[in-house]
């Protein structure tokens, strides 16, 4: 059976940025108090990519899609498996991954979106992995993709701070080599109010809250604890030993919450990948964007192990653990 190999990835972020004092300064205008010191201080975040009103999930993971694809030198037509992971699709249907399938300009390939909120791109990943090994698909493009921006309600502090634009993508494709080497996923529906966007279209209508609501601290807790049970037990699934990873790159939520599992698990600093600072909480989208820098940056190097990890809304989390 092959295994599925990173061949390329790539990633795109909205041209606008936004500090965290502009930001403050905006809602100040809204009567919302907020500051870069609490910002930085309680989450590590400084700034974060904001999309133009109107823009669609399906552009950004286009581009972002377009960068995988020529980072692993194959072309559209090559891929015969495209997954979107989102929570901000353009549409109810068709999925955002067909329209990214049509903006390519190719047919013919499955395509579909997965629905993990910010565990998506992990779970995608998972999928990808377990289609390529059972020979459904050579070359899989798996993208996660947001515009957190709209489904934000501005008047909340406790969550609009804390989130950004943005999409990153990955091409798998079918190895001898490894790869990767264990994925694990899971989800606690029980626990599905600690973080949602509970609303829907019906009769033409907005039903429900359609912003998004978070018990920041609850999400917190589970997220330390719930990453750092899966990356044991990714890991003993594969016979990795903990200390024998080079790289981490975890769900870019809270800088807290990483040096949080970083410290249960022992890993060092250095080897965890972080880019929340400059990107924020791009959801579905934050692990293949921070993946990506470090792919680009020359940090990660062919044979080194990686280990990813999302985790939100559902609530879901899951790990996939890679050999370069
Ligand atoms: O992507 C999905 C995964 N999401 C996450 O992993 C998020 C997990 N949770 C977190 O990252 C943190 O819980 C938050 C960053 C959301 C909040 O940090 P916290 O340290 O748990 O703060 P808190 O909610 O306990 O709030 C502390 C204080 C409160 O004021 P009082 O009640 O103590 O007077 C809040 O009203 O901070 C206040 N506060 C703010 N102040 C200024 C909350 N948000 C803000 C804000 N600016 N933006």
């Amino acid at each position: 059976m092959p295994y599925a190999r990173i061949a390329g990835t790539g990633g795109y972020l909205p041209t606008h940025v936004v500090t965290n004092d502009e930001l403050a300064a905006d809602l100040a205008t809204r009567g919302v108090e907020t500051s870069d010191a609490w910002i930085t201080e309680r989450t590590g975040i400084r700034q974060r990519h904001i999309a133009d009103p109107g823009t669609k999930t399906s552009t950004l993971a286009t581009a972002a899609a377009q960068a995988a694809l020529e980072n692993a030198g194959l072309r559209a037509e090559d891929i015969d498996l495209i997954i979107v992971a989102t929570s901000t699709p353009d549409f109810i249907f068709p999925s955002t991954a067909c329209v990214v399938q049509a903006n390519l300009g190719v047919g013919g390939a499955a395509a579909f979106d997965i629905q993990a909120v910010c565990s998506g791109f992990v779970y995608a990943m998972a999928t990808a992995d377990a289609m390529i090994r059972a020979g459904r698909a050579r070359h899989a493009l798996v993208i996660g993709a947001e515009v957190f921006s709209g489904i934000l309600d501005w008047s909340d502090r406790r969550t609009c701070v804390l989130f950004g634009d943005g999409a990153g993508a990955m091409v798998l494709s079918a190895s001898d080599q490894p790869g990767i080497l264990a994925a694990q996923l899971n989800a606690d529906g029980r626990q599905q109010h600690i973080l949602c966007a509970a609303g829907n279209v019906s009769g033409g209508q907005i039903t429900g809250d359609p912003f998004l609501r978070m018990d920041g601290q609850a999400v917190f807790k589970l997220a330390v604890n719930s990453l750092t049970r899966s990356a044991r037990q990714v890991c003993e699934e594969a016979g990795v030993q903990l200390s024998e990873l080079d790289w981490m790159v975890p769900h870019q939520a809270n800088i807290r919450i990483l040096n949080f599992i970083g410290r249960k698990l022992d890993l060092p600093e250095e080897k965890l990948i972080v880019t929340l600072d400059r990107h924020a909480n791009t959801s579905a989208a934050s692990v293949p964007l921070a993946f990506d820098v470090a792919w680009r940056d020359g940090r990660m190097q062919a044979g080194q192990l990686v280990l990813l990890q999302g985790v939100g809304g559902g609530f879901t989390w899951g790990s996939v653990l890679v050999k370069l």
